[in-house]
């Protein structure tokens, strides 16, 4: 008899992949039916992220929660960047947790849910030609991993800690994924790393040969039945003038791009270790959009950052207003454990909340206007979710979520939209022949 599986996954788009490669290795080894429900899954596990306190906080009280409403005999499992983490040290904080297995560990987690007490957070641990069993969330999409780790060492940031070194995964292996795929149906692939474009500096295997990300995207291309390709996340330091053509010239290549900013001050993007300047931003940004005139940026912003001054923190607004983002994603900062920037002199936390609203308030203006210039405009869209409203959502090569009235005919297709309506955050239309 098929058993439940109850699994969360916070955090980031690796996260989802992982959760995917989980669900997939549990298959393999058992029968699993996944379940919204905890309290009547047979395995509990949560995918966790420590990038900040938060959500770490949140795990412990979740966990908590669970272990209280569980069925008799169901295991609790806590995977991800915490359990690599923190390590046995979750079963000191919550002694009924079965088992712990890191963000680089995934291939072992059928092994861990048999044993009680099994701890695998190796963070150099080499999953990159490991074959995962196939399962994926969405018909439509395929994420593909393209490397495992992180080689910078940003100052605030806990990654390369819990996903240990950079290796890229061989090209055979993504491209195969990537093939499969699209034979699958996927006409979508999101290709995921913490640094996609420093892909093919390092391999498991020392003699192989270097590649580009550059390249990678261009393979992929090739690819019949492909036809979109998106990826997260570019480091700006990498953004060369190479990836810009090819960015703007493939048009498999979908337009909307994250370049994460972390700060507009040259002065705390060098407290980060982030190896570019405000200028040098400004400028990949501007070249990207004289070569892309349909392109959407989206970022990751950290307010409060230790020693962050009133005017570092303008400096940050000055290029928010220069580029005019199209998505924020705004953090305050947060203080995680063994990372330089901790031992820092700290903000008052107000500060950084006073400046977070700020930052959001001045975006929001920038949302509006960018929304509302899609008033009738023509988008493509792929059309991948049925609402029970008897609408049905899709993206647009750029990243804008629209609604349109249909049915499920819909599904799985690309189709002209002409916006009607708009939101802070989506657009409606009519599909056009
Ligand atoms: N290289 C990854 C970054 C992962 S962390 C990527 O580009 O997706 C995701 C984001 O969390 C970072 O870009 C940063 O803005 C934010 N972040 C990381 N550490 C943080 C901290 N200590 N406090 C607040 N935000 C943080
Ligand atoms: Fe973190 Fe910087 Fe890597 S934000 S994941 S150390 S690029």
């Amino acid at each position: 008899m098929s058993k439940k599986l109850f699994i969360e996954t916070l955090g980031c788009q690796m996260n989802t992949r992982d959760t995917e490669h989980i669900i997939a290795e549990l298959n393999a080894h058992s029968d699993y039916i996944q379940t919204t429900n905890s309290s009547e899954a047979d395995l509990i596990i949560i995918n966790t992220c420590s990038v900040r306190e938060k959500p770490v906080a949140k795990l412990f009280s979740e966990l908590g929660q669970f272990n209280k409403t569980k069925k008799d005999g169901a295991k609790i499992g806590v995977c991800g960047c915490t359990a690599s983490h923190l390590g046995d040290e979750i079963f000191k904080r919550a002694p009924y947790v079965d088992f712990v297995v890191g963000a680089r560990n995934v291939s072992k987690i059928s092994q861990a849910v048999e044993k009680k007490g099994t701890v695998e957070i190796d963070i150099n641990n080499d999953e990159t030609d490991y074959e995962f069993s196939e399962y994926r969330s969405s018909n439509f999409k395929a994420n593909i991993n393209i490397s495992l780790g992180c080689d910078k060492q940003c100052t605030f940031c806990i990654v390369p800690s819990t996903r240990g070194d950079e290796i890229s995964i061989p090209a055979e292996i993504i491209l195969n994924e990537a093939k499969k795929s699209a034979l699958s149906g996927a006409k979508e692939i999101f290709l995921l790393g913490q640094n996609v474009n420093n892909y093919g500096k390092h391999f498991s295997n020392k003699e192989s040969e270097k590649y580009t990300f550059t390249k990678l995207l261009q393979e992929i291309s090739k690819i019949d039945g492909i036809d979109r390709i998106r990826f997260t996340s570019p480091h700006p330091l990498h953004m060369d003038d190479e990836f810009i053509e090819e960015f703007a010239s493939n048009p498999k290549i979908c337009k909307l791009i994250h370049i994460p900013l972390q700060s507009g001050s040259t002065a705390i993007l060098k407290d980060m270790k982030r190896g570019y300047t405000k200028e040098w931003f400004l400028n990949r940004c501007e070249r990207i959009k004289a070569k892309v005139p349909n392109v959407r940026i989206s970022t990751d912003i950290i307010v409060a950052f230790p020693d962050e001054s009133e005017e570092d923190f303008l400096d940050t607004l000055n290029v928010v207003e220069k580029v005019k983002f199209d998505q924020i994603f705004n953090f305050k900062y947060s203080p995680r454990p063994n990372t330089p920037a901790a031992t820092m002199e700290q903000i008052d936390s107000e500060i950084g909340t006073k400046r977070l609203q700020t930052l959001i308030d001045l975006h929001k203006t920038h949302q509006d206007e960018h929304m509302e210039k899609n008033i009738g405009k023509i988008h493509s869209v792929y059309f991948e979710d049925l609402k029970p409203n008897g609408e049905i959502m899709g993206f647009s090569d750029n990243g804008l979520q629209v609604f349109v009235k249909g049915s499920e005919e819909l599904l799985g297709k690309i189709v002209d939209v002409k916006i009607t309506q708009n939101s802070r955050t989506s657009l409606k239309g009519i599909v056009v022949e």
